[in-house]
């Protein structure tokens, strides 16, 4: 019988994608996969670092697994991603928890083979963690477990060092893909049949700055969807300080470019903006919302919040709420604050306390909400474009995501799944939409 692998997955949309390439190696190995931990032959963490909670769970979950370590002595346990970078760490895993097998970092996940292999020929435990991020390996093939959609990665790292940020730490410079392999590696997908590409990277905007690339963000993006056939097209993140009006007109030209763009703020207030090394002002992004609805008046914004970073006054944290207030943003995540080992921001005097924090993500929780849920309501009656993604066994009902990203419920006697549907709106609830199917593709 061949062997099985789970993978738990913490953090972003990058570690999510990232995961799919362990999935790749391991299935590239002989290994199936299992959605029952207990039934595993390897069970592998792929950790976050971003918040000090996404850490909390992780050790958590590694934690629960000595009991099962013990009754199955030969099941190998194997820790990676963001937290296994940072330093120290790794150290502090083995000595919280022995029983681990194997501690790999983001930046070498692509030699899992080789250090599975090696602990399978040894009783020792294996601990490679590299510090720098070598060449990019395109020969690691991802095993996809979210079709219709498909992540495409275009850069890695991060050179932006934002105050309270621990990603360009843990996951080293920003390098870019090459265009032929992203274009490529998308003409496969759209003939493959996925119908929703979303291009990653921390900072989309700053595609093929540091000269690997010869195309702009703008124009890998009109190459990109240039590609024949009917898919949508998304990108993320876009960072405020490098968001121009080049990508806007590819948006213009293109209509399968979702006309979604996710634009984290983090905060309303220059001070404070200024403070988390953000490179860019109240302003200047109140003037990229105008100039993105003048060209495109459809087009709705998300964002990433942060609240109670250090030296936020209430007067700052009011400068947010008015920012979210005059942009609706059709969603936004919103974080508190949590000091990061090795940031600047983690040294910064006026650390808020946490019933401050608490205080104001409750009411910032509560605006964003309201305006979402405003929104949903101005859907019922109007037919939409969903993209089917999944079956919600609870409600017996279909579901998918408009280009705003909005959730739309619905019934279909046929399976559904990968279709573009047109959906008449009957009812909103919260941010979730309900309707009826006009004409399905
Ligand atoms: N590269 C992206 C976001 C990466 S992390 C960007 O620049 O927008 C996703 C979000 O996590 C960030 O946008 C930020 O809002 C949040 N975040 C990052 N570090 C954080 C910290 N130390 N505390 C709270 N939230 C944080
Ligand atoms: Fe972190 Fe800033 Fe880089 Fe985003 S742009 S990953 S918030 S340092
Ligand atoms: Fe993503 Fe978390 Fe790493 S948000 S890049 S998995 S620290």
């Amino acid at each position: 019988m061949k062997e099985k692998y789970h993978i738990v997955t913490y953090g972003c949309q990058m570690n999510l994608h990232e995961s799919e390439k362990i999935a790749g190696i391991l299935t590239r190995m002989g290994y199936t996969h299992t959605d029952a931990l207990e039934k595993a032959d390897i069970i592998v963490f792929n950790t976050c670092c971003i918040r000090e909670n996404a850490e909390n769970h992780a050790f958590g979950n590694i934690g629960a697994l000595k009991k099962l370590k013990k009754e199955k002595p030969q099941l190998i346990i194997a820790v990676g991603g963001c937290m296994t970078q940072e330093v120290g760490k790794p150290e502090l895993l083995e000595k919280k928890f022995p029983f681990i097998d194997i501690i790999f970092g983001a930046l070498n996940f692509d030699d899992l083979e080789s250090l599975i292999l090696r602990k399978k020929a040894q009783k020792k435990k294996v601990v490679e963690v590299r510090q720098e991020a070598g060449e990019i390996v395109e020969t690691t093939k991802p095993f996809r477990t979210s079709y219709p959609n498909a992540w495409v990665n275009i850069t890695y790292g991060c050179d932006n060092f934002c105050s309270y940020c621990i990603v360009p730490y843990v996951r080293g410079r920003e390098r870019s893909r090459k265009p032929e392999h992203i274009i490529a590696e998308v003409q496969s997908l759209v003939k493959e049949g996925y119908k929703e590409i979303t291009l990653l990277g921390q900072n989309v905007n700053s595609y093929g700055k540091n000269g690997a690339a010869n195309m702009n963000f703008a124009q890998l993006l009109d190459a990109v969807a240039s590609i024949e056939g009917k898919f949508r097209l998304r990108f993320m993140t876009s960072h405020p300080k490098d968001f121009t009006e080049d990508v806007v007109a590819v948006m213009e030209k293109h209509r399968k470019i979702c006309r979604l763009v996710h634009l984290p703020v983090q905060s309303g207030s220059n001070t404070v903006l200024q403070a988390m090394n953000r490179r860019y002002t109240r302003e200047k992004y109140l003037d990229e919302i105008r100039m993105l609805k003048s060209r495109l008046p459809e087009a709705e914004v998300t964002s990433d919040i942060i609240v109670g970073f250090p030296g936020e006054t209430e007067a700052d944290y009011l400068q947010t709420e008015s920012l979210v207030k005059e942009v609706d943003f059709a969603s936004a995540f919103t974080f508190v604050y949590s000091p990061r080992q090795g940031t600047k921001a983690a040294e910064m005097d006026g650390q808020i306390p946490e019933d401050i924090q608490k205080d104001r993500i409750m009411r910032l929780v509560e605006l964003v909400n309201s305006l979402t849920r405003k929104k949903s309501e101005k859907y019922v009656g109007k037919t939409i474009e969903i993209l089917c993604e999944g079956f919600d066994e609870k409600k017996g009902m279909y579901l998918g995501r408009d280009e705003f990203g909005r959730m739309g419920y619905f019934k279909a006697d046929e399976n559904a799944i990968g279709r573009f549907v047109s959906l008449k709106i009957t009812k909103a609830n919260g941010i979730s939409l309900y309707g009826e199917i006009v004409a399905m593709e």
